[in-house]
């Protein structure tokens, strides 16, 4: 299918001149006029309810942005993608996250292979591996059942091992304790295991390349914490094991591959939670939780497929998010959930959203010239309603914000869960319609302060609400942001599944290592700025320590 240039594509060019007029109204006019538009703009799918009525868009806008969809190939890309294309262009790559969730009687095959087979296979290894854990059955160095495991990894290969774990926590088995290393500081390997005994102790190697620096130093130190306090170098075997897909690399740092599980260079980092880098999750859930996961993330990848673009709801967050981004002009998207058990989803959308759509050249390499991907960010609410909703409801900035809800507790007590709620109602009712001058005086606020209080409304958000979390509703949440990523991509030109921005800085740090000894005396050919840098860290580093600032 060839395209257009995205603003020569006529409903880009139409939704342009709409957004002239849209920008002068205001969300109290337009629900004036559609009083029932809270009954229409809405979808129900996968048993999520998504109102979508607060945002500044009529019946035109939307028509024009399924318009753009379709002029944009969103269905064909879609389609591509569920074949097995390589449409990661730049890296040569099928895009297959949606094969890590197909059912075992639903063959795919790609390049002569089947990989749902493969998937299954690996599926088996890890529930026996994790039951095992589970159970007690697997045992450490000196016989005792593993008790913490440990999770290495960094990006993809920590984000949503960590943001799974404690999303689903509740039905997590709570004799094991799990922690998650990611950082190169060596605070984060060690406060993570200082009350950790080696000897219950299996640390998951995770690592698509198994050649990310932070992540083999971080399982280098461990490596030599398990020997150090084992004092045996074959008590690696049963307290190791890698998730990768570079069975050489994994060998070569001394793992055994038959402790080794792996998934392949058709799943992006951002996109492999459900894949073998889930092991941490599986163990923590049991392997039918982690089924129902994957069902999940199945049931919302069938509905994008099949359902029509103005009833598909990651059609419609994609699009709306896009509007909000280009026609209205507002840079960032806040992603707000009121589930303390989603406290690390902002963090895990984060690279999704933008290590996939931070892009500024096209598929065919051409610089775009109209804005690509917001930043995401956000907090559980109603923690972010004490911080930053200050800014959101007042500032000079607008923030789209997607509420994300739960009419059941997992943990019922009093009314909690009620007084919880009735925050995101309230937060969207307040931001979309605000509080007037008159409506102010009515109630008798001082002419003074009314400036102050003046709340202008007119801020769009998204509410999502289901019933319950639950390993199932997990996966169809973080399918419905995946494919709401590849929708906005695609209407973009821009390749989502690359990530080459992140290189350069691994590079030059390469570099820097060796200049950072105190005894290095190699010639500095940065700028001035980093050689001064270079050379005042070196003089700081010879200091004794400073006691004073303890
Ligand atoms: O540096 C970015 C990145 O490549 C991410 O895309 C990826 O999730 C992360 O690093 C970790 O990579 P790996 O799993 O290969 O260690």
């Amino acid at each position: 299918m060839s395209l257009d240039s995205l603003p020569d594509r006529s409903a880009w060019r139409a939704l342009s001149a709409h957004a002239g007029s849209m920008k002068t109204r205001h969300l109290r006019d337009i629900f004036h006029a559609d009083p029932d538009r809270g009954t229409r703009l809405r979808l129900e799918a996968v048993g999520w309810y998504f109102d979508y009525s607060k945002n500044l868009v009529t019946d035109e806008t939307l028509a024009l942005l399924l318009q753009l969809a379709r002029e944009s190939g969103v269905a064909e890309r879609r389609d591509a993608m569920f074949a097995g294309e390589h449409i990661n262009v730049s890296e040569d790559r099928a895009v297959l996250h949606v094969a890590l969730r197909m059912p075992e009687d639903t063959p795919l095959e790609v390049d002569g292979v089947d990989v749902v087979a493969d998937v299954h296979r690996v599926l088996a290894r890890m529930s026996a591996f994790a039951e095992a854990v589970r159970s007690g059955e697997w045992r450490g160095h000196t016989g005792k059942p593993i008790r913490n495991v440990v999770n290495v990894g960094i990006g993809g290969s920590d984000l949503g091992p960590v943001m799974a774990y404690e999303a689903l926590r509740h039905f997590a088995q709570r004799e094991l304790t799990f922690r998650f290393v990611s950082n190169v500081d060596a605070t984060d390997f060690v406060e993570a295991v200082r009350d950790l005994d080696p000897e219950e102790t299996l640390f998951i190697i995770s690592s698509k390349t198994f050649g990310t620096l932070e992540t083999l130093t971080n399982a280098t130190s461990a490596r030599a914490w398990i020997v150090d306090h084992l004092v045996d170098e074959r008590a690696v075997a049963k307290h190791f094991v890698a998730v990768s897909t570079n069975a050489e690399k994994v060998a070569a740092f001394g793992i055994d591959v038959t402790n080794m599980f792996e998934f392949w260079d058709w799943v992006g980092g951002r996109y492999s939670m459900e894949s073998a880098i889930g092991l941490s999750t599986m163990i923590a859930i049991g392997p039918e939780n982690f089924t129902a996961m994957l069902q999940g993330f199945h049931a919302m990848d069938e509905h994008f497929k099949s359902a029509p673009l103005e009833e598909n709801l990651p059609v419609l967050l994609g699009l709306l998010a896009l509007w909000n981004h280009d026609f209205l002009g507002y840079p960032t998207v806040g992603v707000m959930p009121y589930d303390q058990y989603l406290h690390r989803l902002p963090a895990y959308l984060q690279q999704l959203t933008m290590e996939s759509n931070g892009k500024h050249v096209t598929l065919d390499g051409q610089h775009v010239t109209y804005d690509t991907g917001p930043v995401y960010w956000g907090e559980p609410g109603t923690n972010g309603q004490h911080s930053f909703y200050q800014l959101i409801h007042q500032g000079t900035t607008k923030v789209p914000v997607d509420f994300i809800a739960f009419a059941k507790s997992l943990n019922p007590l009093g009314e909690h869960h009620d007084i919880l709620i009735s925050n995101v109602f309230a937060q969207a009712e307040a931001l979309a319609f605000g509080k007037t001058e008159g409506e102010l005086r009515a109630e008798g606020a001082s002419e003074a302060v009314i400036p102050h209080r003046v709340m202008e409304g007119n801020r769009p958000s998204n509410v999502l609400l289901t019933k319950e979390l639950s390993p199932y509703v997990l996966g169809s949440l973080v399918a419905l942001y995946e494919h709401s990523v590849f929708v906005q991509g695609t209407v973009w030109g821009i390749d989502s599944f690359d990530q080459w921005g992140v290189e350069l800085g691994k590079q030059l740090s390469v570099k820097i290592i060796p200049e950072l000894t105190c005894d290095a005396t190699p010639e500095l050919d940065h700028d001035s700025s980093t050689n001064t840098l270079i050379t005042h860290y070196r003089s700081l580093k010879q200091t004794g320590p400073d006691h004073d600032h303890r």
